[in-house]
């Protein structure tokens, strides 16, 4: 009896410890250099960020983002050059109308478009890539766990 009273409370706190898992896709330009300068000056940002470098956002397609989600994680932030500043021309204008209509998706299958979103910056905008990540991971945790997420994760991830 005991033991089942053990095992209910640590259900129950895995559940009030539920952290959003997100993706930020950084360029390998701009967007990293601004991930490695935060980093470098030791400014804070959450931990349950997982940074993956890609070449440009103009690379990113749409399978990368949706098997993310399908994978478990709550939310993606694609990140990438300024306007006018990508290193592959439009890569990046590119990426924004895929982003958009991957939003669109999200939204007309119940995900949320909120989860995704895209930002860009210079290298030395680390504190504006810190104030990003705050935010989506803010704006998930509000959203709770991925209505995606595999269920054997989902059993042990209560909403906050
Ligand atoms: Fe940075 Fe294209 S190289 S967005």
């Amino acid at each position: 009896m005991i033991q089942t009273d053990r095992e209910e409370i640590a259900i129950a706190a895995a559940g009030a410890r539920w952290e959003p898992r997100i993706i930020a896709f950084c360029c390998n330009y701009c967007a990293y250099a601004a991930a490695d300068l935060a980093g470098s000056k030791r400014m804070q940002y959450p931990a349950n960020v997982r940074v993956i470098h890609t070449p440009c956002t103009g690379k990113i397609e749409m399978e990368h983002i949706l098997d993310a989600f399908e994978k478990g994680i709550d939310g993606v932030l694609v990140a990438g050059c300024l306007e006018g500043g990508c290193h592959f021309l439009e890569g990046n204008l590119r990426a924004r109308k895929h982003i958009d209509r991957i939003r669109e998706i999200l939204d007309e299958i119940g995900v949320g478009a909120g989860r995704l979103k895209m930002v860009n910056f210079s290298a030395a905008m680390a504190p504006s890539f810190v104030e990003h990540v705050e935010d989506i991971v803010k704006t998930v945790r509000g959203l709770g766990p991925s209505p995606l997420k595999p269920s054997t994760q989902t059993e042990s991830a209560g909403k906050p």
